[in-house]
């Protein structure tokens, strides 16, 4: 029996701009995107009874029908009429309601996965638009890298490589629901930055010659932080700890993971170390070309 093997790796936020609401309840914003190699494994095997299952040691949602794996799976299916079924297994290394985009690369995961198993030849530009049917970060998580998205997140464009960081991923014991980060965001006076057009163009100038890492502060913004921060304050105390470690900190996504960007190797071992003993879950990663 064939296993296929598919990596759903996390996404970092380098931005996020909001620009406003619009008129579908969901916010216009600008983000850059970047993956990560912190990575959920799934695997695949085709059924020939058209049933979808799947397994995972530690259920995200109470309900596994209402896991993204499996509308995921299911839109696949039906949309292109596939009599196969398919045993699903999601081994979780991702934190959940992080900021990191598990549950968003696990879906287009499985629709890469699926499409290569059930042979059904669709091309990547395709599985954009369907995952947009899943969730406003589903259509970056298919080819991942750097990416600047807009729209509430679905419109995706590479960009030139941010380049080869190893980090810290600083994730609080407990979680941020997006949702509710943007009903606190509505409540507040917002000024737009553009810090992902910023960005964008410092990758795309040809002098940019790579991005030091005494720059980084002046490109990393993101608008949900302060909200997120007022909701949980370990959010706030997280980032200026790191920060008077030496390192360059920002929240990801809605939160509460930060990341920790550090001069040298030293400084963030050190803080790897102490933060692994305070409850708090503490990954080193490497950015994805
Ligand atoms: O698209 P997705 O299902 O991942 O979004 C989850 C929730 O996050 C939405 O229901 C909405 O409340 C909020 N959201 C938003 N604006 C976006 C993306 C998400 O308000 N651009």
């Amino acid at each position: 029996m064939t296993i296929l093997k598919e990596l759903a790796c996390a996404k970092i936020n380098l931005s996020i701009d909001v620009l406003g609401i619009r008129p579908d309840g969901y916010h216009e914003v600008e983000m850059v995107m970047q993956s990560v190699d912190l990575c959920d494994e799934l695997y695949f095997s085709a059924r020939a009874d058209g049933k979808i299952l799947l397994l995972c040691e530690s259920p995200v949602t109470g309900d596994p029908e209402d896991n993204l794996v499996m509308l995921a799976a299911r839109l696949l299916q039906n949309r292109y009429d596939v009599n196969e079924g398919a045993d699903i297994r999601l081994l979780k290394k991702i934190p959940v309601r992080a900021g990191l985009g598990g549950g968003s690369s696990d879906a287009a995961a499985t629709l890469r996965g699926l499409n290569s198993l059930w042979d059904i030849g669709l091309t990547p530009d395709v599985l954009e638009h369907l995952a947009a049917e899943l969730g406003s970060d589903v259509p970056y998580c298919i080819r991942g890298g750097t990416a600047f998205a807009s729209g509430r997140g679905e419109k995706v464009r590479p960009l030139p490589s941010f380049g080869d960081w190893e980090l810290l991923l600083i994730k609080p014991a407990f979680g941020l629901s997006t949702p509710e980060v943007y009903g606190e965001f509505d409540r507040r006076e917002q000024r737009a930055r553009f810090a992902s057009r910023i960005i964008e163009d410092h990758l795309r100038s040809k002098d940019s010659g790579g991005t030091s890492f005494s720059i980084l502060h002046t490109l990393f913004h993101n608008d949900l932080q302060a909200v997120s921060c007022a909701m949980r304050p370990e959010v706030g105390q997280l980032i200026l700890d790191l920060e008077n470690r030496g390192a360059v900190a920002l929240m990801s996504g809605s939160g509460p993971t930060v990341m920790g960007f550090f001069s040298s190797a030293e400084e963030r071992d050190i803080a790897c170390a102490e933060y692994l003993g305070t409850g708090y879950q503490c990954h080193l990663v490497q950015t994805i070309l």
